[in-house]
């Protein structure tokens, strides 16, 4: 199976650069699944049940989140119906929509787990790996891959967990940074890690929004608004190709 892993798609430029390139990358690599980060999808903070529509005509076969999920507030009107999405599953457990899910592809079934750090996060969230235990030893049985897309600030958290799952997991791609690292890597017992995808959308910005906003918020100490940048598009993603105990990996960086 190849499978695609792309980070945080950033409001409409994002999505403009999944029409862009996600196309090409697809019939290149010859991509079977695709996981993207919907949660600055819709203005760059949360997901609308139209931009939810828009990343699953795009093709993405799951889509992730993370802290910004119920940043708009018609999330809680659908988060609950739409299989394909998912929230990270250690948030505590009467919040709505679901953490994880099997889906099936070309005759296998594959699960995406959506889990998120606890450092510098700022969200009440249930232990991460402890949370990852307890869904493996529910689904791995009855499942031919597993796919953990973890959403999380700290660099050293998100590689104690790749080791952690290593082995359980088939990837272990991280989100939420937006900045891409250059770690990619095949762990000794076979999980293909990333620890940050980094994100879709545009070229030139602050972490997906416009440049002038965050300098002056550096400047002055003031509060800003922060808007989606347009302009140049940037696509970003982690492909994996597994087959059996084989796999291959690649950091994917496309712009305009
Ligand atoms: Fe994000
Ligand atoms: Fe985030």
């Amino acid at each position: 199976m190849r499978f695609l892993c792309i980070g945080d798609v950033i409001g409409r430029t994002g999505r403009n650069a999944l029409k862009e390139f996600l196309p090409t990358v697809v019939k290149e690599e010859k991509v079977d699944f695709v996981i993207a980060n919907g949660e600055n999808a819709a203005g760059g903070f949360g997901l609308t049940k139209k931009v939810f529509n828009e990343l699953v005509e795009l093709g993405i076969d799951v889509i992730t989140s993370g802290n910004h999920i119920f940043d708009k507030k018609e999330i809680v009107q659908f988060i609950d119906e739409e299989e394909k999405l998912l929230r990270p599953a250690n948030y505590p457990p009467q919040a709505l929509g679901r953490g994880y899910g099997i889906y099936t592809k070309n005759g296998k079934k594959i699960a995406v787990i959506n889990l998120m750090g606890r450092a510098f996060m700022g969200i009440p969230l249930d232990c991460p790996f402890r949370k990852f235990d307890e869904i493996y030893e529910k689904i791995h049985e009855a499942v031919d891959y597993i796919i953990v897309d973890f959403h999380g600030e700290a660099t050293s958290e998100k590689t104690a967990f790749g080791f952690y799952v290593d082995g359980r997991a088939d990837i272990v791609f991280g989100t939420h940074s937006h900045v891409a690292t250059a770690d990619e890597i095949i762990l000794p017992k076979g999980t293909a890690y990333i620890t940050d995808v980094g994100l879709t959308g545009p070229k030139y910005s602050v972490i997906g929004m416009k440049i002038e906003e965050p300098i002056k918020k550096f400047l002055t100490g003031m509060p800003v608004k922060y808007e989606v940048a347009k302009g140049e598009l940037l696509f970003q993603a982690f492909f994996v190709e597994k087959e059996g105990n084989e796999t291959k990996i690649k950091r994917i960086k496309l712009s305009q």
